[in-house]
């Protein structure tokens, strides 16, 4: 295996994507890389970006510069974290444990997916910065309730609820593949309630399956509440695109918002969320953090999410690429990759900290 960290052949987070598929087995790749029916919105995350000039100030000092910021009063070493995506183990043998360690490597949180191959508390034994747990809720309450029981317990700092997928988006290569997790690899985190395993004989994508029987579709704003008030830990509603819903969440008790359309694997042609974020930021008050993530890939991208008002940015597949090409190093170099940039870009913008990152500096072209 080449190593990656180090190797002029991985230099950019792109160079990871280009090598993911060849240390994936096909179906994995295609889970992985997919976005909802035509990839349109998939597209349209990374493609916004290049819409956005930054309009960057000279002569400050910017001999020392700091990534650090906070996320829900947790110090981070930057403000890029480690999206919730499920299912690390087919990408590297070690799975979520590799992400745990990387992101405790890069001094970051991560988000753990609900749909973990592996069980969340020995994901959170292994960290040494925040685990944040990202919530299905099931149509079966005291399983979810749980859950979250089990995820307060493992020593998570955060509930992250998923509000964007109360059915699975159908991604058509999933559906050919009729996608399910190889023999060995469950979903740890609801194997004692009989919910670890995709259905099989079915169809499509067993994972769409998996939803439409056993996440609750019925899901409202309440629910919000409902989860505030059956643990201690900080509420993020996650999957926001109307500044509406992000005013509601935050009023239903949810303490950040993540501005996010799922990398476009839900619903196509939901807008690139860099388009719609500023509208969010100007909305969420009272000490709310909003949070985003699609497309992002460079640290440039970073700082215009943070310039538009973000506390923080999320990446999904960029991490996927890392683990795959080379497990814990490989996500840590991406991680690296990521703060490196974002460090160069503060300096090319005149912002030797993040809170030096205004929305003055970003003009949307045309
Ligand atoms: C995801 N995402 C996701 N979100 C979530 O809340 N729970 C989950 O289990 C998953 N699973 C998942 C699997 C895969 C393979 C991907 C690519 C994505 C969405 C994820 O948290 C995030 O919103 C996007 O990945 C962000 O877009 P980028 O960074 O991948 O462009
Ligand atoms: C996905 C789900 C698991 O995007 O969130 O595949």
């Amino acid at each position: 295996m080449t190593l990656a960290q180090g190797s002029m052949e991985f230099i950019s987070v792109d160079d990871y994507a280009r090598h993911a598929g060849e240390h994936l087995a096909p179906t994995a790749f295609d889970y992985y890389r997919s976005g909802a029916h035509d990839e349109r919105t998939l597209a349209r995350n990374k493609a916004a970006f290049s819409d956005y000039e930054l309009h960057y100030r000279v002569l400050v000092d910017v001999s020392r510069r700091s990534t650090v910021t906070t996320v829900l009063g947790h110090s981070v070493a930057s403000p890029i974290l480690v999206a919730p995506t499920a299912f690390h183990r087919l990408a590297c043998e070690a799975g979520e444990l590799a992400t745990v360690r990387a992101a405790g490597r890069a001094g970051t949180a991560m988000c753990l997916s609900t749909l973990s191959n592996t069980d969340v508390e020995e994901v959170t034994a292994q960290a040494s910065g925040p685990v944040f747990f990202q919530l299905y809720v099931y149509k079966d309450r005291g399983a979810t309730q749980a859950l979250v029981g089990r995820a307060v317990d493992a020593g998570c700092q955060a509930l992250v609820l998923t509000v964007d997928a109360p059915l699975l988006g159908t991604r058509e290569r999933d559906v050919r593949n009729r996608f399910q997790l190889p023999s060995g690899l469950s979903i740890r985190n609801m194997l004692a309630d009989g919910l670890g395993d995709l259905p099989a004989d079915v169809a499509d994508s067993g994972l769409a399956a998996y939803f439409a029987t056993l996440l609750d579709q019925a899901l409202t704003f309440r629910d919000v509440e409902w989860l505030a008030s059956i643990s201690p830990l900080p509420v993020v509603v996650k999957g926001i695109v109307r500044p509406e819903d992000a005013a509601r969440a935050v009023e239903h008790g949810a303490s950040a918002v993540v501005v996010s359309n799922h990398g476009g694997r839900q619903l196509d042609d939901s807008p690139a969320t860099i388009d719609v974020l500023a509208s969010i930021v100007d909305v969420v008050t009272g000490g709310a953090e909003v949070w985003m993530d699609g497309g992002i890939r460079r640290g440039t991208d970073v700082l215009k999410a943070l310039a538009i008002g973000a506390r923080a940015v999320l990446v999904g597949r960029p991490i996927l690429w890392g683990l795959s090409v080379s497990g814990e190093e490989g996500a840590a170099h991406v991680l690296e990759i990521l703060r490196a940039e974002l460090d160069l870009a503060m300096a090319l913008c005149g912002c030797p900290s993040v809170s030096d990152i205004t929305r003055d500096l970003v003009r949307r072209r045309g």
